[in-house]
């Protein structure tokens, strides 16, 4: 297999309406502060061979993160909680969440992240995390998510290396917790990937 098509390995085997938009969505990658193919791939692949169940995003934007977890989710008949403060942005995630086939296991929420964590009921747990909103408030999103993971769930977080110093305090939290075991890769933002060990 030469080098193009094994970058294009993964995305080739979706569906071609799955495949086109997800190309789509990388031409505007950056407007949309997506996660990297790369990093989508590594989530995608977390997802199916940890057999999440019940994941959270928080950070929809236009739906590209949320496409992959979503598929993915779909392999293992799990759901999605997907989370983002402006209406417009998830309504095009809506939109490609339908085209594509997933929107009937994903629960849109609009608002800010931090008060509809506050609000998750008590016996609602999580397998899988994917923090991906506002740097400085990864830290409170953690906190406030904790409690909700269950022992062997993953807590992912976007961006600790192109922002680092916005993310310091939310890194010291998870690689000082005794629950957490955290591993940082070097996806191109740089991935904190941590499991709940207890
Ligand atoms: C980096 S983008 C998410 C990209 C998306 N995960 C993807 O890869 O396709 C961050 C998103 O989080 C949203 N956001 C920022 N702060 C937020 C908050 N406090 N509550 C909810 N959403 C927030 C922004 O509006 C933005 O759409």
């Amino acid at each position: 297999m030469n080098n193009v098509a094994a970058k294009d390995y993964l995305i080739n085997r979706f569906d071609d309406i799955t495949r086109e938009t997800l190309l789509d969505l990388e031409k505007t990658q950056r407007d949309f502060w997506n996660i990297s193919r790369q990093t989508a791939e590594f989530l995608y692949t977390q997802i199916i061979l940890n057999n999440c169940k019940n994941a959270i995003e928080i950070g929809t934007s236009n739906g590209y993160s949320g496409l992959w977890l979503s598929k993915a989710l779909k392999v293992t008949e799990g759901k999605l909680t997907t989370i983002e403060y402006y209406p417009k942005r998830q309504d095009i995630a809506v939109e490609n969440f339908k085209k594509c086939g997933t929107f009937d296991i994903i629960t849109p929420v609009i608002g800010d992240a931090c008060e509809i964590l506050e609000k998750i009921g008590e016996n609602e747990k999580f397998d899988f995390v994917f923090s991906d909103a506002n740097k400085r408030q990864s830290v409170e999103y953690f906190k406030l998510l904790d409690k909700h993971i269950i022992k062997g769930g993953i807590f992912a977080c976007d961006n600790v290396l192109s922002h680092k110093e916005k993310m310091q305090t939310f890194i010291d939290e998870i690689n000082s917790h005794p629950d957490y075991e955290n591993v940082i890769l070097n996806l191109p933002a740089g991935l904190a990937f941590a499991r709940k060990i207890r």
